[in-house]
């Protein structure tokens, strides 16, 4: 470990892209040794989850401690300190964030940070239809939820929960309501939904979100459930381009996904596949745990602690000590190689 690795720090307006927000705090855009810029941060704001994903918590959530959880005053002061470094996006996690009572106040606090322009959720859509006005007038800006299957009992057997059929009026409710850019978050499973990728395609047709493919990634816990039902995401690529799929042009400040349209299809299709080479050269992102470590990458061996230093208004000391981790941010994961680091499942880190 070396704290002394000079950082490659950009400045305000090197970029003609960067947003052109100016912190008065600090003027360094949050970049690591490897030319890589964060201006997207997640953040975990619980990891209890009710859902029993069979690729994720197969015996539904298992902590005993339930409490300790980042306050909103902890999280206002994250914020702050993230936005005067550069971040322009917040995206909540879990765990199941509407688990937490407080939500709207996190997302309203989220949105009321100078600097930040985008705050999204990522969301099992377990409260989505009660809650979505909530988080809508709170200033929520865009709207990830988890659908693995469009098949009721197929859904039910994933995740434990018979409720396909709300979280779908839910994400209609969101429409209504004007969330932007609605992604929906299928995992790819071989002996599960790949037998149902034309149902989604069906949905796509007329269904204007963004259906996001996630290859199967191996953690910690489900080394056997991976083997069995890991689908490589290029073979799902392969199929788009020859339907008539077409590759979007990538923006400059965009994350690993890849992103397909169709011009008979209202929704797009995004891919994410981890397992392919290049997918760590355009990380964008940071995270933090629902107790307050930042984790450098969702593989890594360890996250941060950075809660002490969250007890003072003064930013600057975090700021720093941020700085100085990043340089420790590997180029890439070792995934391919079966290294999972420290992640025994996702909801430990929100994905
Ligand atoms: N591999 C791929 N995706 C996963 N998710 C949770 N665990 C895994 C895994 N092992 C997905 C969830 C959610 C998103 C945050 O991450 O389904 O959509
Ligand atoms: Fe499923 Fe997400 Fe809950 Fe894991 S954290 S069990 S993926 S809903």
């Amino acid at each position: 470990m070396n704290m002394h690795i000079p950082l490659r720090v950009l400045q305000e307006g090197e970029d003609a892209a960067v947003s052109s927000f100016s912190p008065t705090q600090n003027s360094a855009v949050l970049a690591d040794n490897h030319g890589r810029r964060f201006s997207y941060l997640r953040l975990s704001i619980t990891d209890v989850c009710n859902f029993r994903c069979n690729y994720c918590l197969p015996d539904g959530y298992q902590g005993t401690d339930r409490s300790g959880f980042l306050t909103l005053e902890e999280i206002r002061r994250i914020a702050a300190a993230f936005a005067a470094m550069g971040t322009r996006k917040i995206r909540i996690t879990g765990g199941e964030p509407s688990l937490r009572k407080d939500l709207p106040d996190v997302i309203r606090v989220l949105k009321q940070t100078h600097g930040i322009d985008t705050v999204a959720l990522t969301t099992n859509g377990y409260r989505l239809t009660q809650q979505i006005r909530d988080w809508a007038e709170a200033g929520l800006d865009q709207l990830n939820v988890s659908i693995d299957s469009l098949d009721p009992q197929q859904f039910k057997a994933i995740t434990g929960h018979d409720k396909l059929q709300e979280i779908l009026s839910g994400i209609e409710m969101a429409r209504e309501l004007g969330i932007g850019n609605i992604k929906v978050n299928a995992v790819l499973l071989k002996a599960w939904n790949m037998n149902g990728f034309q149902h989604f395609l069906d949905w796509l047709k007329t269904t204007p979100v963004t259906l996001r493919f996630i290859e199967l990634m191996e953690t910690g816990d489900n080394a056997s459930f991976f083997k069995s039902n890991h689908v490589s995401g290029e073979s799902v690529k392969q199929q788009l381009l020859d339907s008539g799929w077409q590759a979007k042009a990538r923006g400059p400040h965009d994350g690993p996904a890849q992103e397909f349209s169709h011009p008979d299809f209202s929704g797009d299709i995004g891919l994410i596949m981890p397992y392919s080479k290049d997918f760590c050269s355009s990380c964008n992102r940071l995270r933090i745990t629902a107790k307050g470590k930042l984790h450098l990458c969702l593989f890594g061996e360890q996250g941060y602690e950075l809660r002490p230093l969250l007890a003072e208004e003064d930013s600057q000391i975090l700021q720093q000590h941020i700085r100085e981790l990043l340089s420790h941010k590997k180029d890439s994961h070792h995934l391919q190689e079966g290294e999972t680091g420290a992640t025994r499942h996702f909801a430990m880190l929100g994905g």
